[in-house]
Parts: structure tokens; sequence; C-alpha cells
């Protein structure tokens, strides 16, 4: 059966009103009346009523169904017909049905909406997780972020590229990297493309993106840090100053949900999300912020970063004063970042780097890099590093270098944010955190 039949999709029903169909999918739901059996399917369109009658179906499908399991894939020759009454407006009146494949009980979790499996176990069994429609809605709005950002660098001159993942180059902080025996050297897992993002708008592409894997040895149990994610990091060439890397920023974000609302509705719909465009982001310096908050009673010394608590409390704030989700942090101490930022001369003892926050939550930092061989020299010295252990980074601001800067996204920190989940994990397939290294 269903040899020389196409499949129908369910969300393609409506054009086949009264034709003999094949449907194929997942069993949701089995309410069995006797002498009418319900039966509820699933496919990677939507869910649809089907319906046996003793009258019209085949008698060994019909006895077939009293034995069908939840979640069991099947594959049914119906006619979709008007109900006007149903939910669904349409429903598949079932001539044969046979099983694919019989799925065992009990399921080991529970993915309907009225689940109590706690997010461990759902976790561990993800692949049942995500058939239920909702949590499935989150990664097709994930999936369109990426297809949406990838577009906007695509216009806008970048150059997709992918860097390694094993290396010897760590530059965020020392303390991050996972250690990895290569034939019995010690190599890292990558905890930003940094240096090669560098490296290859030297190399004169100008303009380059990547949407990779990220490893950070952190051992937080937040809701908010992993320890794989996935980065959307760019890299400019030819800037002014940090200002422009921010004003790509604020044009790839009004993008991002201005499509993302057009694009995924169904899916917002269903998550009960209403996103509200940006207008103007606004920045202000690190000094500012503190200023802010301190008039609410939290005070940091001027070279100390914010913590979590005054990040969210700083993103109601920010609502509150401009009516933006969104913040520009910028001139953060340069005790605080990296060595490779440029500083300020503007505001001493400051790097010309912001953050980007998001409903109170740090999605995305950037600055502008120190591109003068010298100044970079005595600025690693400065953090304690030597520059002799890094003459493969050393040499990208030896044979020409333009002034650049960019900035590096969570992917899944932003899914976190614009769906408003309170659990970064809810927006990673399979996440990986201090405790949870499998499936
Ligand atoms: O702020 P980070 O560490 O910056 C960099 O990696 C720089 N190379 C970026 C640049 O171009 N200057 O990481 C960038 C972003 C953060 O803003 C956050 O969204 C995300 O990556 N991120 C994490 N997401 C989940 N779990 C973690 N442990 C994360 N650490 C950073
Ligand atoms: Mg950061």
């Amino acid at each position: 059966m269903g040899l020389t039949m196409k499949r129908t999709l369910i969300n393609e029903l409506k054009q086949h009103l009264g034709q003999e169909v094949l449907v194929q999918g997942w069993v949701q739901e089995v309410r069995n009346l006797s002498k009418i059996k319900f039966v509820i399917l699933r496919d990677r369109t939507g869910d649809m009523q089907t319906l046996a009658l003793q009258t019209d179906t085949e008698p060994d499908s019909f006895a077939l169904i009293d034995t069908l399991t939840k979640e069991s894939v099947v594959e049914i020759i119906g006619i979709p017909k008007e109900n006007k009454e149903s939910r669904w407006e349409i429903e598949v009146l079932i001539k044969k049905l046979s099983i694919i494949s019989m799925a065992e009980v009990p399921l080991p979790t529970d993915n309907t909406d009225k689940s109590q499996t706690q997010i461990d176990k759902r976790l561990d069994y993800r692949f049942l997780d995500v058939r239920n429609v909702k949590k499935n809605a989150i990664f097709k709005v994930r999936s369109k972020l990426v297809k949406i950002v990838t577009n906007f660098f695509d216009k806008n001159g970048f150059t997709n590229i992918n860097t390694p993942k094993m290396t010897t180059i760590g530059v965020e902080s020392g303390a991050e990297l996972f250690e990895v025996n290569y034939f019995g050297k010690p190599v890292y897992l990558a905890q930003s493309p940094q240096v090669y993002k560098q490296m290859f708008v030297v190399g004169g592409f100008e303009r380059v993106y990547e949407i990779a894997p990220v490893f950070r040895a952190e051992k937080s149990h937040t809701m908010r840090h992993l320890t794989e994610f996935t980065g959307v990091d760019f890299e400019m060439g030819f800037i002014q100053d940090e200002h422009d890397v921010m004003d790509f920023i604020e044009k790839m974000v009004k993008d991002l949900l201005k499509n993302v609302k057009k694009e995924a509705a169904a899916e917002l719909g269903m998550l009960g999300v209403e996103l509200s465009l940006p207008k103007k982001i606004p920045r202000l310096t690190m000094a500012a912020a503190k200023k802010l908050l301190a008039e609410k009673g939290k005070t940091f010394s001027e070279d100390a970063d914010l913590d979590s608590e005054s990040e969210k409390l700083l993103g109601e704030l920010i609502k509150e004063k401009y009516n933006s989700e969104f913040v520009f942090i910028t001139n953060y101490p340069w005790a605080v970042k990296p060595f490779y930022h440029m500083k300020s001369e503007k505001f001493p003892n400051t790097t010309k780097s912001f953050d980007l926050l998001y409903n109170g939550v740090e999605i995305a930092s950037g600055s502008q890099r120190e591109h003068r061989v010298e100044v970079w020299r005595a600025q690693a010295r400065e953090k304690g590093l030597d520059p002799a252990t890094m003459t493969k980074y050393e040499e990208l601001f030896r044979y020409g270098c333009p002034p650049h800067g960019g900035a590096g996204f969570g992917l899944d920190r932003i899914t976190h944010r614009l769906l408003k989940l309170d659990n970064i994990r809810e927006a990673v397939l399979l996440p990986r955190d201090p405790e949870r290294v499998s499936p």
C-alpha cells in the first residue's frame, strides 16, 4: 500500500476534498466510540482528525485501530471531507489504515501540552519532546532566525566562512578552554572564532561571518549559560569606530524581528509571543548605566562588570525610560574586556566595546579591535600575555591590516529572549552544560 499513491501532507488536504488521498504520520490520540473511531494524526505540517466508520472503513483496518498506541506511525488511505463543526474544519474518512511502526507503551515522557514531565527527562527524550507542536515551534522559529540573518549578511556583502573548532588559540579568557587530546598533544575546542574572523578580514574578504558551535568550559548552572552554544559571529573591515558595528547590528536586529514576525507568524502565535519591532536602540556608556543602577541602590566600582541581576534591572529601567527592549551598553572598562579590544581615547580606562542586551540579558558582545601592532603588543603585555606565544595572531597586524571590528551573538540567547523562554535549554535541541553531555 502507498507504493503507487503520492503522500498528501495534512496542510494540503483542503485542496483534495472528496478525493482519495494517502496521509502518513504519528498517532496523536485515539478515541474509540465502538461504531466510530477517531485517530488524530500529525505530520510535519500539523494535525488532523481522521475517523473510521464500521460502514465505510475496511473491516481489518477498523479492528486494527483498537490496537493502536499513541505516537505510532501509520498510513491512511481516506477521503478528506468538510466538517464545519470540527476545529480542523475538515476530517479524513478512513478507508484503509496500516501500521508502519508501532510505538511501545508506556512512552517514557508525556509530550502533550499538559505534560508534567521534568525538563531533564524531556531532554533525555528530546526526539519525543519536540513532537509536541509548541516545542517544535521553538525550533521552527530558530531555523527562520538563521535563514534571515544569513540573508542579511549576504545582502550586506559578507562572506560565510567556516573556521576550525580544534585550535591552539584562546583569546576570550584562558580559564574557559576545553582541552582535547590531539594525537598526544593538547589542543582546545574553540571558545570563539575571534582570531580567525579577523584573519579573513585581513585576508581581503573585508566582511565575514560564521554561524557555528562555540565551546566554553564554564561551570555555571544558570538559565543562560551552556558549555556549547551556537555563535553568530561577524567581523567587518574599514570601520571608523565601534559605532559602525553597532549601526550594522541595529539594522540587523530590525531586519530580523520584522522578518521573523512575518515568516514565523504561525509559530509565534502558537507560542503566544507578540513581537514589538525596535525603533532606535539606545546607546549608554557603562558609566551612565552604572549611574542609572545607582539610583536604584545598586552600586559598582568603576572597573567592575555588571552581574546578571543588574543586567535584568537595567533592562527594566531602559524599558521604562526609552521604551526599548534593546540597549547597547558601551565603553566597558579595560579591566573586564579581552586585550584585543581597542582602548577608548574619549573615555579613559575603557574600551571601544559594547554589549547588546535584549530584555535584560546580554545577547551579543562586540568592539573595534586593536589593529596597530605595537599597541596590540603593549595591550597583550598589560594583560599579562606574552606576544611571543601568539605569533600567529600577531602576524595578522604586520602585513597590511585595516581598522576593523565585529561582534558575536549567541543564537541560543537570541531565541531564548525573543520567545521569552525561562531557560536557554528550551532553545537548544540537545543542550550541553556541566552535567549534561548526552544524548
Ligand atoms: O561575549 P562573548 O564571550 O564574546 C566573544 O566571544 C567575542 N569573540 C565576540 C566578539 O566578536 N567580540 O560571547 C558572545 C556571545 C554572548 O553575548 C552571548 O550571547 C553568547 O555569545 N554566549 C553564551 N551563550 C550561551 N552560553 C554561554 N556560556 C555563553 N557565553 C557567551
Ligand atoms: Mg560578552
